[in-house]
């Protein structure tokens, strides 16, 4: 299987960052392949391939990091080479000042996104992890959990198989309109985070198991 992150912002950096190790020849795509060489530079990053966000696309599965407004344009652009792939969705569906969201309740981005591209396999995953969380994952000895959704039974399983060896807990989480619950409770803990001052370090994970 072939995989590619595309974005380098906060998330791109914190996915290559915590993939690299684990996925020999990991691509990360850009709209800038010179930004993206540079950020491998600098990141020391030994493996990863700067691409073009068309070379990107020839993965098997590509994680993506974009904003949800930016993400529906360029799924709608391209479904065709998405087309038959795993498409990793991490988005949270915001409002711009993040004070709700611009899904209406009753579903979630990973469900909208799904409908756009129905020949592409959308896998949520990393929703709940804020950014800086990547930089240490561990906290007070226990890791964060990352919840695997999907209506593809085959594509969740080889995204949970992918993600062996990350320093998370990995979790089945069920199918794409359990985002409808994991999307909503990330901007709780933003709120919370911020209240108590350790913003943006903040994900969560269940306890009891
Ligand atoms: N921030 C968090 O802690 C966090 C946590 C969980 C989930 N998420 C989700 O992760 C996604 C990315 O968040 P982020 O904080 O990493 O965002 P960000 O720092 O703003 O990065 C977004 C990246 O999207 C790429 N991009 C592609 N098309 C674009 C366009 N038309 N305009 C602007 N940028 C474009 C850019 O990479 P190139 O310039 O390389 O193309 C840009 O760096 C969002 O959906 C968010 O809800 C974020």
């Amino acid at each position: 299987m072939t995989v590619s992150v595309i974005g380098t912002g906060r998330m791109g950096k914190g996915l290559v960052k915590t993939l690299n190790p684990i996925i020999p020849g990991l691509n990360w795509g850009s709209r800038s392949i010179d930004h993206v060489q540079q950020l491998i530079k600098e990141g020391e990053l030994k493996g990863v391939k700067g691409v073009s966000l068309d070379d990107a696309l020839r993965a098997d599965i590509i994680i993506h990091a974009f904003w949800f407004r930016d993400l529906i344009p360029f799924v709608q652009k391209h479904a065709q080479q998405l087309s038959g792939k795993i498409l990793v969705d991490i988005v949270n569906p915001f409002t711009e000042d993040f004070s709700d969201f611009i899904t209406e309740w009753g579903t979630s981005a990973a469900e909208e996104i799904q409908k756009i591209i129905p020949s592409t396999k959308v896998v949520g995953a990393f929703k709940n992890t804020f950014f800086k969380v990547f930089e240490n994952p561990e906290h007070q000895g226990l890791t964060s959990d990352i919840y695997v959704t999907s209506d593809h039974d085959e594509a969740k399983n080889s995204v949970i198989d992918l993600l062996q060896g990350v320093p998370f807990r990995i979790m089945d989480a069920g199918k794409l309109m359990n985002n409808r619950t994991i999307e909503r409770m990330t901007l709780f803990e933003r709120e919370i985070a911020i209240r108590y001052g350790h913003y943006p370090y903040v994900s969560f994970r269940l306890f009891g198991q």
